[in-house]
């Protein structure tokens, strides 16, 4: 059994020899995040920076969908996610069968598709988005009305801010859903002056009582730029434990829920990954273009 600091510095020392990167989500766990990630960041980021990356291999330590999304952007690289099974409660909630049942059911909205989706579900979509871009990318479209999915409650989020009509999947993150206005309000009470962050895939009555919403990037840049004494990011846990390590001024209240899927990928599956090559991700030749389409889509929308 190898220690943490074992595979971690195999781990460096594979990069090397494989010219590999490594792509981390922020809910990563530390050891991953501050350990041996080269670029971390929320979807968006991850996506952008799959684009510029110079490299041979991406290792991207997250879920199926990101490194899918990887793949679609820089395909002549080897895209590896250390488990295969980390998937997704919003991206398997919905097929492009049903995609396609909705455009027939309400023809002629555009299909804005959270990147939270398989590549299947992109290619059936017009426009992707990420918590970090949606409401720019629905404004974009400047139609009165568009199909968003799969997340009820980002598109319940989106629809408040913009004014747009959005018809709505009923796709769920399982992490976020199971915060509550009532928790938010409980921690008000136990920790006065407490600025509370909620991440757009909670319910809106939880976006409602909180200070701020947004992507776990711009809930990061919040912490660093305006340094609040005291903050509840309502999201995964990871995520405190990770910004927590570059802001000892902040107080971090956390509640926090387990998201089983982005857990599924810890060091020694990286450093598996790296010395077998795999499991390599893959994008049947029929979806890329289309897939590829709604995803650029959105990275041109400024
Ligand atoms: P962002 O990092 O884009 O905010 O997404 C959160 C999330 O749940 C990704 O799985
Ligand atoms: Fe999916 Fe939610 Fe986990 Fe993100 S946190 S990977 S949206 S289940």
């Amino acid at each position: 059994w190898a220690t943490m600091a074992e595979d971690a510095e195999a781990i460096l020392k594979l990069k090397r020899e494989r010219r590999a990167v490594i792509l981390a989500h922020n809910y990563q766990t530390p050891d991953i995040f501050h350990g041996v990630a080269d670029i971390v960041g929320d979807s968006l980021a991850l996506a952008r920076e799959a684009e510029k990356a110079d490299a041979d291999v991406i290792v991207l330590a997250g879920v199926h969908f990101m490194a899918e999304t990887a793949k679609l952007m820089n395909p002549s690289k080897t895209v590896l996610i250390p488990d295969a099974h980390a998937g997704c409660s919003l991206a398997e909630s919905i097929t492009a069968a049903d995609v396609a049942l909705l455009r027939a059911k309400y023809p002629g909205r555009p299909v804005v598709a959270y990147v939270n989706t398989s590549a299947e579900v992109k290619a059936a979509s017009d426009i992707c988005c990420t918590s970090g871009n949606a409401k720019k990318v629905v404004e974009s479209l400047g139609v009165p009305e568009v199909i968003m999915l799969p997340d009820e409650f980002l598109a319940q989020n989106v629809a408040k801010e913009t004014g747009v009509k959005i018809i709505a999947w009923k796709g769920h993150c399982e992490v976020h859903e199971r915060f509550t206005p009532q928790e938010i309000l409980q921690l008000r009470q136990t920790h006065p002056g407490v600025v509370i962050l909620a991440h757009p895939e909670c319910p809106p009555e939880v976006v409602e009582v909180a200070d701020f919403s947004g992507s776990t990037a711009v809930m990061a840049d919040y912490v660093r730029e305006k340094k609040p004494a005291r903050v509840a990011l309502i999201t995964e846990c990871s995520m405190s434990d990770n910004i927590a390590q570059n802001a000892p001024e902040t107080e971090f209240v956390r509640p926090c829920n387990l998201c089983p899927h982005m857990k599924l990928i810890t060091l020694k599956n990286i450093r598996r990954a790296l010395e077998e090559m795999q499991t390599e991700v893959t994008i049947p030749a029929e979806l890329f273009a289309p897939a590829r389409r709604a995803v650029e889509r959105m990275l041109a929308v400024k």
